[in-house]
């Protein structure tokens, strides 16, 4: 079993109220909202107005990914509209090569056209920073406190081609890892079976650090989310195998005939 998060990215924008229904009557767990910035991710898509609309028209857990440059700056608002948690990236907190400037602007030239074919590799995301480790630990501990303190969970997201390792000092103060399994920035990308040996590593980093695996926060556990080309079958059964325990779904669930069947499939 795990929890399931459809992705309203695969909804229609014009009727998210009866959208949202159609998946809270379904048996979903949490409803998944991202959010891009058009730097961080090729594509935009929304922000706070929109989760303040969503909050009182749904009892689902509200599951915001903040796919954006300088999170910090946009917490507060999400969380005021209603977000129960907030992931960010990792990777927006990325030092460039050889300086203690941020990533930022490099990232948003170098990789961008391979990031919007979803062929950015490993050797492309290191030629552009120093070392998988050089990130600013102590302004990404500070967002996580931030998001905690204004009343949210917090949860960090890493994309597929950074390891598992750069959330070594960080891993203790998380509630939530959400792995990519699909370069972000956009939906219905094909699932990238790399996330597996990942979540292997995240339960071993956990357990190192005395967490345990679950999605009781209010037990101080460790929830681990997969986001990305999720569908019903072998993927699904894969990824729980391997520990995963909230799974986001955009098109395998707005896409489907039967919202209902492929909710329960991805589940159980
Ligand atoms: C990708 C988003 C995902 C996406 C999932 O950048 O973070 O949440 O909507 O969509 P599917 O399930 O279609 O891959
Ligand atoms: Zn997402």
């Amino acid at each position: 079993m795990a929890l399931i998060a459809p992705s309203i990215l695969s909804a229609d924008f014009a009727n998210l109220e009866s959208e949202i229904a159609k998946i809270e009557t379904a048996g979903a767990d949490w409803v998944h909202v991202d959010v891009m910035d058009g730097g961080f991710v090729p594509n935009i898509t929304i922000g706070a107005p929109v989760v303040k609309y969503i909050k009182p028209i749904t009892s689902l857990f509200v599951d915001v990914h903040l796919m954006i440059f300088n999170p910090e700056r946009h917490i507060p608002d999400f969380i005021k509209a209603g977000s129960d948690l907030v992931t960010f990236h990792m990777e927006a907190f990325r030092y460039a090569a050889g300086s203690t400037e941020k990533l930022e602007h490099q990232l948003a030239s170098s990789n961008f056209d391979k990031r919007l074919t979803g062929e950015e590799t490993q050797e492309d995301w290191e030629a552009v920073g120093k070392t998988s480790t050089d990130y600013d630990i102590e302004k990404i501990l500070n967002t996580v406190q931030l998001v905690k303190t204004s009343g949210a969970r917090a949860g960090i997201s890493i994309n597929p081609a950074t390891p598992v390792s750069a959330l070594e000092q960080i891993i203790k103060e998380l509630d939530l890892v959400l792995l990519m399994s699909v370069n972000p920035g956009f939906g219905g990308q094909k699932f990238k079976p790399v996330v597996l040996e990942k979540i292997t590593q995240v339960v071993e980093l956990a357990k190192a650090n005395g967490r345990s695996v679950g999605t009781d926060f209010t037990q101080g556990e460790l929830a681990i989310e997969i986001d990305g080309g999720v569908a019903p079958g072998a993927i699904a059964e894969d990824l729980k195998k391997a520990g995963a325990n909230v799974l986001v779904a955009g098109s395998a669930v707005y896409g489907a005939e039967d919202i209902q069947k492929a909710i329960s499939e991805i589940k159980s």
